[in-house]
């Protein structure tokens, strides 16, 4: 089987894909499939129809990788790719309407209200703290926290700079443990708990610095809260009709009772993948090594 690995792109994301694309193109050499590398650029579609491979393996992350766009290519194409569709894709990209989705199949979510930065002024936008987020961005770019003590929204979200779009996501900050759980499939693969190290949260240095973070996978929490995270990242995963692989972040506040606060931030379609990444951690924990997976996964494309 002739299988095109889609990495890079164009989003603030590209490193990432890069690590992601590349990690899994070995692993699917290993596995005996002919892979190509398909660095992805603006004549995507040109290439795609000329190299017609049997099946994609979408290893892109941030805006067009993650949002639908290349899925429409794939699909115009009628090449068969991995992870989620056009619909799920779009939706699970865009934070805000995700939620409204999750909130409307019984997922608990924090309150969280649509914005212009540039309408935030010098008044705060709800009580702090809050969570200032891009609506499409992923590994943590733009993400601003408003801490409880700050007495103006801070400059940055107007600043010129910026350069996540004007829409944001103002969140209620949760706060308490960053826990995940990956899906293949219709299965929960188990929980992991992200500690980061010397970061005050999980931003883009504790993702991807050496030693930023630490992964407690399986998290120790109690068997009651470990199954409900992964009945409701299930439940999120069929609610946005997603395919293939996901993976859904959560906030564990159990500071004040046993069961605590469980929140669900977001599901990401197209998750990290490198071997050190949480969703193939998850999967070798669940017994599946990062080989079964990108095969299965391959195995599982559709159009
Ligand atoms: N957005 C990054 C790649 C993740 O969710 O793993
Ligand atoms: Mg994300």
């Amino acid at each position: 089987k002739h299988v095109a690995v889609l990495l890079g792109g164009f989003s603030s994301e590209r490193p990432v894909s890069l690590s992601s694309g590349n990690a899994c193109a070995d692993a699917l050499e290993g596995e005996g499939y002919r892979v190509t590398r398909v660095d992805v650029d603006h004549d995507l579609g040109r290439v795609l129809a000329e190299l017609r491979p049997d099946a994609a393996f979408n290893a892109l992350h941030g805006p067009f990788g993650e949002d639908g766009k290349v899925q429409g290519i794939l699909e115009y194409l009628e090449i068969p790719y991995t992870h989620s569709g056009v619909l799920a894709s779009a939706l699970a990209m865009d934070k805000e309407k995700a939620k409204l989705v999750a909130r409307a199949s019984g997922i608990p979510v924090a309150e969280s209200k649509i914005r212009n930065r540039f309408e935030i002024g010098s008044r705060h936008p709800m009580k702090p703290p809050y969570v200032v987020k891009p609506v499409n961005e992923g590994s943590s770019f733009g993400v601003v926290i408003v801490k409880a003590d700050q007495p103006h929204p801070p400059q940055v979200i107007q600043s010129h700079d910026w350069k996540y779009g004007d829409t944001v996501m103002v969140e209620r900050f949760v706060h308490g443990r960053e826990l995940t759980c990956a899906v293949m499939g219709d299965v929960a693969l188990g929980v992991t708990e992200i500690v980061p190290v010397g970061h005050s949260f999980y931003d883009y240095d504790a993702k991807y610095v050496a030693g930023g973070s630490k992964h407690e996978c399986p998290a120790k929490i109690s068997p009651n809260i470990y199954q409900k995270i992964q009945t409701l990242a299930l439940k999120a995963h069929q609610a946005i009709g997603c395919r293939g692989v996901t993976r859904s972040d959560f906030r564990y506040d159990d500071r004040h009772s046993e069961n605590g606060e469980l929140i669900w931030l977001e599901v990401n379609t197209q998750p990290g993948m490198t071997p050190t990444s949480l969703v193939p951690e998850l999967a070798a924990h669940a017994g599946h090594g990062f080989g079964e997976l990108l095969r299965w996964m391959v195995e599982d494309a559709s159009c």
